[in-house]
């Protein structure tokens, strides 16, 4: 796989379609050059409809129509110009996160959240992670349930999904608290491994997986040259221009 992709979860750190859009023209004038590399931004759900020009896709994605406050459907998103969306943050899942309270979502809803997405023809962005790291590597077990249950009969979806492995427990913090490469690059062995069980392995090869979790300019060279991923999902560092462009950068050919 050559391309690598670097996809912006904006959170709500950036907040007007103002700034967005100033975001924006910077990031392309600065970044236009860097070969093989793709940027995807998801900003918050009230921005969307104002952005031109690039991937947008929604931070998250409800599983329903009609009613159900405050939540937003597939086919709004695409109506507002997304061509992917965020499943199965671990900010929106059944357990608490580093950097907040989740939304609730459970495998189930993921896996419906997911079906709803790609039935609307959008990207999914398929989040999975471990709470913590378990001695008897009970994680992996979590993972690969994740996995198989989010992407249970959803096998044809293969060639518009990516996989973002994100460990709870690295989200939010800075460069030194985040995963190792090595590590990195055994988890996403394992996810690799999981996929080729339930797509088979030459749809498996074809799923981008990227790391999620305190990825900013000062690791982002280092994880992926030696993580063994195909790229990154950002928090906070891809709210700031210049060092979402020096992680751009890094993941350059
Ligand atoms: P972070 O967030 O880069 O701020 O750790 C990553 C994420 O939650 O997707």
């Amino acid at each position: 796989m050559k391309k690598r992709f670097v996809i912006a979860n904006w959170k709500m750190y950036i907040e007007s379609p103002e700034e967005a859009k100033k975001f924006i023209s910077i990031l392309k004038r600065k970044a236009a050059s860097y070969e093989g590399v793709d940027a995807w931004i998801a900003p918050p759900f009230t921005i969307l409809p104002a952005l031109k020009g690039m991937k947008f896709g929604g931070q998250a994605v409800s599983a329903n129509t009609g009613a159900y406050t405050g939540e937003v459907s597939a086919d709004m998103l695409k109506e507002a110009g997304a061509s992917f969306v965020i499943v199965g943050h671990s900010e929106r899942r059944a357990h608490s996160t580093g950097s907040g309270q989740a939304a609730g979502d459970t495998n189930e809803d993921v896996h419906a959240q997911l079906a709803a997405a790609a039935g609307a023809g959008l990207s999914t962005v398929l989040c999975v992670g471990e709470s913590e790291r378990m001695p008897d590597g009970a994680h992996f077990t979590k993972i690969a349930e994740q996995l198989s249950s989010a992407l249970d009969g959803a096998q044809s979806l293969a060639s518009k999904l990516v996989v973002a492995y994100e460990p709870v427990w690295a989200i939010g913090k800075t460069a030194k608290d985040a995963m190792q490469p090595d590590e990195v690059e055994e988890t996403v062995i394992f996810i690799r491994k999981t996929l080729a069980d339930i797509l088979g392995r030459k749809d498996a090869l074809k799923v981008p997986i990227l790391y999620g979790g305190s990825v900013e300019p000062e690791n982002a060279a280092k994880l992926i040259a030696d993580g063994g991923v195909n790229g990154f999902l950002v928090g906070h560092a891809s709210a700031d221009i210049d060092s979402f462009v020096e992680i751009l950068k890094a993941c350059r050919r």
